[in-house]
């Protein structure tokens, strides 16, 4: 399969989703893709996904060993994000971080997030009723960013910084995802008006840096991210190096804002394509009594959270990966050593075993009905990965898109520009090819 040098390259680059779901059909549950560097095998079972996710013998790595094991460990002990460590050193960082992901936590930043929520949301009146069309994925980062970042970080972000931090974290998730499938580069060249990495990148970079100085010069009491990783910094025991902080920082920031604006652009592209399932959502949020939600309210906002898992098994994401660290066997094949393992969520959320023969429709009842739930597989749905780089904001996520739900359909109607339908568009996350193009009207 695939040609000589690039092996299948090209038809994966030019539409992973459909390229991945085909040799599914054609090869079964584990299958190999021939590709330059990396060779990649694709295992799509939910119990040959436990195997190399929730591998605790060092076996696997999250991070490119290109360099080997030796390298590996030169390059983190300068300093990484969580993401780049593993085994001891994995499980003392997620621990450090451990104190911004707890439901204590969570409800001390609600209030902030509920404060920002409202504000931004609200500026939406301004075209509510007018009939002129946004594009509600380009609308998500101007709400969802700046609530995190004053969240995570207690900084109120301007609405010229929002945009600089959006691009350069978009442009940085295009620069790797062009690099693992030959995607769109991004724009480097600072030309005016247009998105680019270079100019959007220095700006992030000083208003990281601002947050930072601005905080070691005027010490808070504040329960947050900024807080934990300089005192981390200075933990006498175990401490964290400068390259450590900005990097965790950094990731925190791409990682945590922008998987909820694509997971959320995929609820509701999907979600108002169903009046039925949109006047349930209507219904529950109605028990708010128009007030903005609590910590206390999310279990009282099941459909929200069934809406918002709906639209993440839809989205899929081409490939979660793994890489070997050593000759090892998956499913009773041989797996050599730095071998790229991957499961495909956009094939593992369609299939049929485990969605039923309707899997491809919109049906938030796959999450709500706990029987539909404890029959299938847990790893049948992988939105938040699995094993010892389990999605630390899991929580956090679920908050804010109840939150999000809750806020926008108590203010708002959404309407999707007729005829209009959501496609898959890599950008490292799964966003919605070209946006989604809706009108607003007042409740
Ligand atoms: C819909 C929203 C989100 C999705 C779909 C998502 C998804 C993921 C996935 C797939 C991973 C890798 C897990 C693995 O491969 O096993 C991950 C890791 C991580 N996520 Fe999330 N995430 C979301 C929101 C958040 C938020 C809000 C935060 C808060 C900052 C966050 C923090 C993290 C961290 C720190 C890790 C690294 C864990 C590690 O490497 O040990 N995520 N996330």
């Amino acid at each position: 399969m695939g040609l000589p040098f690039i092996g299948s390259a090209i038809p994966m680059a030019r539409n992973p989703y459909k390229f991945l779901q085909d040799c599914h059909r054609r090869y079964g549950d584990i299958y190999r893709v021939p590709l330059p560097i990396y060779p990649l095998v694709l295992a799509n079972h939910p119990d040959l996904v436990s195997e190399f996710m929730e591998d605790t013998e060092l076996k696997y790595s999250m991070s490119a060993p290109i360099q080997g094991r030796r390298m590996q460990k030169a390059v983190t002990s300068v300093g990484c994000p969580v993401q780049a460590l593993e085994g001891q050193a994995l499980r003392d960082r997620r621990k450090k971080l451990m104190p911004m992901f707890g439901k204590k936590h969570l409800a001390v930043v609600s209030d902030k997030f509920v404060e920002v929520f409202t504000d931004r949301i609200d500026r939406w009146l301004t075209v509510a009723g007018t009939g002129q069309e946004v594009n509600l994925q380009a609308e998500l980062p101007k709400i969802v960013l700046p609530a995190f970042m004053y969240a995570m970080f207690s900084t109120k972000l301007s609405d010229d910084e929002v945009m600089h931090a959006d691009t350069a974290t978009r442009s940085v998730m295009r620069a790797i995802a062009s690099g693992l499938f030959l995607a769109t580069p991004p724009n480097v060249f600072p030309l005016p008006g247009k998105e680019n990495l270079t100019v959007s990148g220095v700006h992030l970079m000083r208003t990281i840096r601002g947050m930072v100085q601005e905080r070691r010069a005027n010490p808070t009491n504040d329960a947050d991210l900024l807080n934990i990783l300089l005192g981390a910094r200075n933990d006498p025991g175990n401490p964290l190096t400068e390259v450590d902080v900005y990097s965790e920082i950094m990731s925190a920031i791409g990682g945590g804002y922008e998987t909820i604006v694509a997971s959320m652009s995929w609820t509701l592209a999907l979600l108002l394509q169903h009046p039925e399932h949109l006047e349930r959502l209507y219904d529950e949020i109605a028990m708010l009594n128009g007030d903005m939600p609590t910590p206390d309210d999310l279990p009282k906002l099941p459909w929200a959270r069934a809406c918002f898992d709906e639209g993440q098994r839809l989205q899929g994401a081409p490939i979660n990966p793994r890489y070997a660290m050593q000759d090892t066997e998956l499913g009773g094949y041989p797996i050599p050593k730095y071998t790229l393992v991957a499961s495909s969520l956009y094939v593992v959320h369609r299939d049929p075993r485990w969605w039923g023969e309707n899997a491809e429709v919109y049906d938030p009842m796959q999450f709500f009905d706990q029987d539909r739930v404890n029959a299938r597989p847990r790893l049948a749905f992988q939105a938040f990965g699995a094993g010892p780089h389990h999605c630390m904001g899991t929580g956090m996520a679920y908050m804010m898109a109840q939150y999000l739900l809750a806020t926008i359909f108590q203010r708002y109607r959404l309407h999707l520009r007729p005829g209009w339908q959501p496609r898959q568009f890599f950008s490292l996350s799964t966003l919605v090819k070209g946006g989604v193009p809706a009108t607003i009207t007042r409740v």
